[in-house]
């Protein structure tokens, strides 16, 4: 009865009016059969986040909501029965398997870099129904990152501003963390991303050092390894985009990584390099073929750009005028044509891993045809709550089965020839 008229509330106030339908069907049902369809509808459940979850968030600074969202994920993946909880409610219920880097990932869709910088709910992330997780950017330091505040929302355009400055507990205490969570729970059933930073204090011409560090240190505990030479809030990083700084870092995590297997008498890790969207067409074919050919096993579009939407709401205005990386739905294109544009001239012989204003499975949908083989997000979570990966899942499936197409592999770059 409560849920029931709780969610008659949320459809006399709805302005949602795309979910009208599935509100009004459940309504119409018994509590018992009410509890059922909230917990397996994603649609649901996404509502509920819209209605409760984000005006909750706006009354709160953007980076203490978004800490206090990690440790209540954390705290609910502590313990069998509430991850059971988790499980139900949000873990997409198809399959939608890819074969990559030697893994199988229950699906596309995965966590992107920056959401659990030290890798505190990576129970939780798995619970929800990600089929991958990148922790970190991790470097080789600890720091504390940029003054506060430094994490806005802009609420009318789905976005984010954010110039963290790589804030993380630095790559010996992650790697103590990981340590003890192996000990303590085993391996994590789903594979771990790291993303890799450079420390603010290391020169830039020493940065491969760094990154080859933090590779070393955290080698055992990572399935994939991303450098990432394209954050815009350490000073002067994208330079590292560039021939000579590109090659000097994959150089030397690539010799690290083959030291690590030998030694571990176990296989070389892909590595791959996280881009920035602020550059022409021609530079990204250019950092890509750099890439490809010094080593790198993929590459990652995209990071967040220091452009901006023109015209923006008056709600957003000051939050667009905040300095930083934006990222969510003004960033979607973008990332989707860096995404075709690297699938063209380098073929599908490389992976390309699809980043940027994923919010539904539409989005999703477009960047696997545009030639991603797997999918991340960050700020659609921000708007749409953990219940984004199953409607994206869910989405993806239904469209896959409605096309000529027997897996989400046959997809990946069908429109971009
Ligand atoms: C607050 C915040 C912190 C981030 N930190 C990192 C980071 O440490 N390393 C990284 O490679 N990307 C980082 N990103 C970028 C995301 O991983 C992602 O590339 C970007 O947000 C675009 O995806 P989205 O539109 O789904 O958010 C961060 C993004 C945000 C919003």
């Amino acid at each position: 009865m409560v849920i029931s008229s709780v969610l008659r509330r949320i459809l006399l106030n709805s302005r949602a009016a795309g979910h009208r339908g599935s509100v009004i069907r459940m309504i119409r049902r018994s509590p018992g059969q009410v509890l059922k369809d909230v917990f397996r509808n994603p649609t649901t459940m996404g509502v509920g986040y819209r209605w409760f979850g984000r005006p909750l968030l706006r009354f709160q600074d953007s980076e203490k909501a978004h800490g206090r969202s990690l440790s209540l994920l954390r705290l609910a993946s502590s313990n069998p029965i509430s991850r059971l909880a988790l499980r139900m409610m949000y873990k997409p219920r198809v399959s939608l398997p890819v074969e990559l880097f030697g893994h199988e990932y229950i699906h596309p869709f995965g966590l992107a870099a920056g959401m659990d910088k030290n890798a505190k709910a990576l129970l939780g992330w798995e619970a929800t129904g990600l089929s991958f997780v990148e922790i970190g950017g991790v470097t080789m330091l600890e720091q504390g990152g940029n003054p506060q505040p430094r994490m806005f929302r802009a609420p009318h355009a789905q976005a984010l501003v954010n110039r963290m400055g790589f804030n993380n507990d630095g790559s010996q205490k992650i790697q103590r963390s990981l340590e003890r969570h192996i000990k303590r729970h085993g391996r994590l059933g789903i594979p771990v991303w790291v993303n890799l930073g450079k420390s603010k204090v290391t020169p830039l011409d020493e940065a491969h050092l760094d990154y080859g560090t933090t590779l070393e240190r955290l080698w055992s505990y990572g399935d994939v390894f991303v450098i990432n030479v394209s954050s815009p809030n350490t000073p002067n990083l994208r330079e590292l985009q560039d021939d000579e700084g590109l090659t000097r870092i994959l150089h030397h995590c690539l010799a690290v990584n083959d030291e690590q297997a030998a030694y571990l008498d176990a296989k070389p890790k892909p590595i791959l390099v996280k881009v920035a969207p602020d550059m022409t067409g021609e530079q990204l074919v250019h950092i890509a073929k750099t890439a490809k050919e010094n080593g790198a096993d993929g590459i990652v579009l995209s990071n967040t750009t220091v452009d901006r939407p023109e015209s923006p709401h008056p709600r957003d205005v000051s939050v667009f005028d905040q300095q930083g990386g934006m990222s969510g739905q003004p960033l979607k294109e973008r990332s989707t044509a860096m995404i075709r544009t690297v699938r063209q001239a380098i073929g599908d012989g490389w992976p390309i891993i699809g980043v940027g204003g994923i919010a539904n499975a539409q989005d999703a949908w477009e960047k696997i045809e545009a030639g991603a083989t797997l999918l991340q997000a960050y700020s659609g979570f921000v708007f749409e709550g953990p219940s984004l990966t199953k409607q994206v899942v869910h989405g993806l499936s239904k469209r896959l089965k409605s096309s000529e197409h027997d897996s989400i592999a046959e997809v990946v770059g069908r429109t971009s020839g």
